[in-house]
């Protein structure tokens, strides 16, 4: 008898266990295009979607519902949204005003322009990018707050409460969610030294995540604000971890973080006025450059997969981001040309050497051949528009997947690794291929390049777009992409986004090319050019708002992040 019932009662509690192994996929609705009346958020994940829809549904503004997402996303989408790295938002007010605030991360005070090389002067692989050394001093509290103490209507900690919850009750991760999380199990163990709840042998679709470190970090800057990330229990914790992992940051660095309000950048392609990053993002120049040197072309006429359409956008694109290389950095540090760069002479010059029967040359290759790295990439990028008209975008990365794959003990954050976005060496490239100069040298407290593009756009003086997107150096050209796509080949938002994109950045000199992008004549047409090609599985996931004609707001979801959720009322 006795045996009967622990028979039963082991099979109940295996029955038990088998169930809850099994991968149930969380009930989420994912709606990639959504047209509304009056307000739309697109985030990359639907439950910081649905936290965004409720804050305006309650009468915050576009501003106070980026802060509530971002925080959401810090918990849900864990692979980048965050509270250990940093971001930019540019905000377009209903009567028209802009602005924008520069939360980057910066380098800590100890930070030292050679500190990523050996001896002999190399670059050390891998270490501007796993672990603490990697590690920039983190922005995106400050930031937060700092946009919300400006523009938010809603109390603050009222905000921040969905993203407790989320992390205090749990939530179902996604297929795509679980994927990430296991791929990176051996640079979790390596990084880091104190358990975490990412650090795991199983996980499955549906599984719910519970993160009570995070959950009490996310109280404490409910409580104390600014305070509660970059002083007391928070901040001994970054300094702890940084110590147990010899990494830099100090509390001196976390009192001397800064959130910088910069004016965003303004310039005029036809009809439409794009509003964009400055410094210590790249992304805003590139973007103004690219569509000014294109602009005398008559690329709608020409149609949206001619030749002469591809081969001279990705022209420009190279030209831009050749200028990039040498040019750009942190405008704090490094006296970036801003005017001459955007000046419409010196772009028209830029093009002199343009022709339409042959590929230019990028001269000068100062890098070796790009070299593909295992590592992906992953930022988080949400577009809002709010009942009264103001819009909101905001990209915000960790750079890598999980950054730097550390994570703080015992607050449940990870770190940014953000440092391998400087330049570790004049020439020698970062992951994402891009090569710098002095411009982007690291120097101590000094923000490193970025290539966010978080923009807003208008035409006529009326809101039009709101547009942005993770994928490193890609950003840039998909936001130039994307918003052609609508203004100059009269495609729909959802058509736009989703279409193939390419890719050119001076270095390597070569078009990325997603697979099925360009039909294979095409492609014989570039190569008969003197263009390399190099097809790649996907570039960039673009989320924006297009304002329609009639007013309703259609908002876009990349279709090449399963997760990306557009929703609206
Ligand atoms: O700031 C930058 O340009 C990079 N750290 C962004 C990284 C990124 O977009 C990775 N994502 N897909």
């Amino acid at each position: 008898m006795k045996s009967r019932t622990l028979f039963f009662l082991f099979l109940t509690i295996f029955f038990t266990w088998a169930c809850k192994q099994k991968p149930v996929p969380p009930e989420y609705t994912i709606q990639k295009s959504s047209v509304a009346d009056s307000a739309m958020v697109v985030s990359p994940h639907p439950l910081a979607t649905e936290v965004g829809v409720a804050v305006l549904q309650r009468g915050g503004n576009a501003v106070d519902a980026a802060v509530a997402v971002q925080f959401a996303l810090a918990v849900v989408f864990p692979r980048a949204g965050n509270i250990g790295g940093g971001g930019f938002m540019v905000i377009r007010r209903q009567d028209g005003a802009v602005d924008a605030i520069d939360y980057r991360e910066k380098a800590p005070l100890a930070a030292d322009r050679d500190m990523y090389l050996d001896s002999a002067g190399n670059v050390i692989d891998g270490l501007s990018r796993l672990g603490h050394l990697a590690v920039g001093v983190p922005g995106t509290v400050d930031g937060l707050i700092k946009a919300h103490r400006k523009y938010g209507r809603l109390d603050l900690a009222s905000l921040i409460e969905p993203a407790v919850q989320l992390a205090e009750n749990g939530y179902q991760l996604t297929i795509s969610e679980v994927n990430r999380i296991l791929t990176y199990q051996e640079e979790f163990k390596e990084a880091n030294t104190v358990k975490n709840v990412f650090i795991r042998d199983t996980l499955y679709e549906g599984e719910r995540l519970v993160q009570k470190d995070l959950a009490n970090t996310l109280r404490r800057i409910q409580i104390n604000g600014r305070e509660g990330f970059y002083a007391g229990e928070t901040a001994d914790k970054i300094v702890s971890e940084m110590k147990r992992g010899n990494g830099l940051i100090t509390h001196e660095d976390l009192q001397q973080y800064e959130a910088q309000w910069r004016t965003p950048l303004s310039g005029q392609y036809k009809n439409y006025r794009i509003i964009a990053m400055p410094p210590s993002s790249s992304g805003g120049v590139a973007l103004l450059q690219m569509l000014e040197m294109i602009e005398p072309y008559p690329i709608a006429d020409w149609g949206f997969r001619d030749v002469r359409t591809v081969h001279l956008m990705a022209e420009a694109e190279r030209r831009a981001y050749a200028d990039r290389a040498e040019y750009m950095g942190d405008s704090d540090y490094y006296d970036v040309p801003l005017l001459q760069l955007l000046d419409s002479a010196y772009l028209d010059d830029r093009m002199l050497d343009f022709s339409l029967d042959s590929a230019t040359v990028s001269e000068n290759i100062l890098a070796g051949d790009f070299k593909l790295l295992k590592e992906s990439f992953e930022t988080t990028h949400t577009s809002i528009i709010d009942p009264d008209g103001n819009a909101v975008s905001v990209t915000t990365t960790l750079n890598s997947n999980f950054g730097s794959k550390v994570m703080v003990g015992q607050a449940g954050f990870f770190l940014n690794n953000e440092m391998d976005d400087f330049s570790a060496k004049p020439g020698v490239p970062n992951q994402f291929g891009l090569v710098g100069a002095e411009a982007n040298a690291i120097q101590p407290g000094k923000r490193m390049l970025s290539s966010m593009t978080p923009t807003i756009i208008e035409k006529n003086g009326d809101l039009f777009m709101v547009i942005g997107t993770p994928g490193g150096s890609t950003i840039m050209t998909s936001v130039f992409q994307v918003f052609l796509n609508v203004a100059e080949f009269g495609m729909d938002l959802e058509e736009a986004v989703n279409a193939g994109r390419f890719h050119h950045q001076w270095l390597p000199d070569q078009i990325r090319v997603e697979k099925g992008a360009l039909d294979q004549a095409l492609l014989d047409q570039l190569r008969a050019l003197g263009h390399d090609i190099r097809e790649v599985e996907r570039m960039a996931v673009v989320k924006a708002i297009h304002v329609l004609e009639n007013g309703k707001l259609h908002g876009v979801g990349d279709s090449r992040n399963p997760d990306d959720d557009a929703k609206g009322y």
